[in-house]
């Protein structure tokens, strides 16, 4: 496979400065549900990604399970790898690539723990095996074998038996509070449009959005 020759021209759409809404998060509400519209594999998966302690980055896709103006929710283990570095440095990155839609959204920002209640009510919608895997799972630990997993699922199994899984206290939400923006729509000639917006604040406390056109 001559990967050389992977050469796609994107034709799909443009993106210019009238179509964008003043406020990101309802631009990233046309954009998400037109993903979703579009049948997109995934379309709620974001590469996150976090800093470590000696600054090197690290990424991995988790899945976007609520969103509003105040930020962007996934679920985690709050001992894995991505909240130890978290814990040091709240600036994170996040990426969606609706690749079939030629478009890339780049979120940045800060991730804060979601509250116990609101990681309830997400983990209590969880069907049972999955709340049963997020006890199992020290998540980003070194394990010995996939056979020692699956027996402490079977233990939890029997343990939580009448369907009463409580909430984990090693695990729960972050929301990424968004200070960046940016829309990516892939163009002719790699002339691609890019729009960024930046956080500033207004003189009353206000959010106000300062969008830019970005070169590609
Ligand atoms: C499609 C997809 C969805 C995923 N969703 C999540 C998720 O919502 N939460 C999560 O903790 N890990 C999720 N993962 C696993 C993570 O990518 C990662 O392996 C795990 O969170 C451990 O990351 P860490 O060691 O960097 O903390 C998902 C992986 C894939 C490929």
């Amino acid at each position: 496979m001559d990967i050389f020759e992977f050469r796609n021209e994107y034709l799909k759409g443009g993106l210019s400065r009238s179509d964008l809404d003043p406020n990101p998060f309802k631009q990233f509400e046309k954009w998400f549900n037109h993903a979703c519209e579009c049948d997109v594999a995934e379309p709620n998966a974001m590469v996150v990604s976090t800093v470590g302690a000696d600054g090197a980055p690290s990424s991995r896709v988790v899945l976007l399970k609520s969103w509003d103006e105040n930020g962007f929710v996934f679920y985690t283990n709050y001992s894995s790898r991505k909240a130890r570095e978290i814990a040091g440095n709240d600036k994170v990155c996040a990426i969606f690539a609706w690749l079939d839609l030629e478009r890339q959204l780049r979120i940045g920002g800060r991730a804060e723990k979601v509250s116990a209640a609101e990681s309830l009510r997400y983990f209590l919608s969880r069907p049972f095996g999955s709340r049963l895997g997020a006890w199992v799972s020290r998540q980003s630990s070194v394990i010995s074998s996939r056979g020692l997993l699956e027996m402490q699922f079977e233990k939890m199994k029997e343990k939580f038996k009448n369907g009463d899984v409580p909430l984990p206290d090693f695990w729960g939400g972050y929301r990424i509070v968004p200070e960046s923006f940016e829309f990516w729509q892939g163009r002719k000639n790699r002339l691609h449009d890019r729009f960024e917006y930046a956080k500033k604040s207004s003189p009353d406390g206000s959010a106000v959005w300062e969008i830019s056109r970005l070169a590609p």
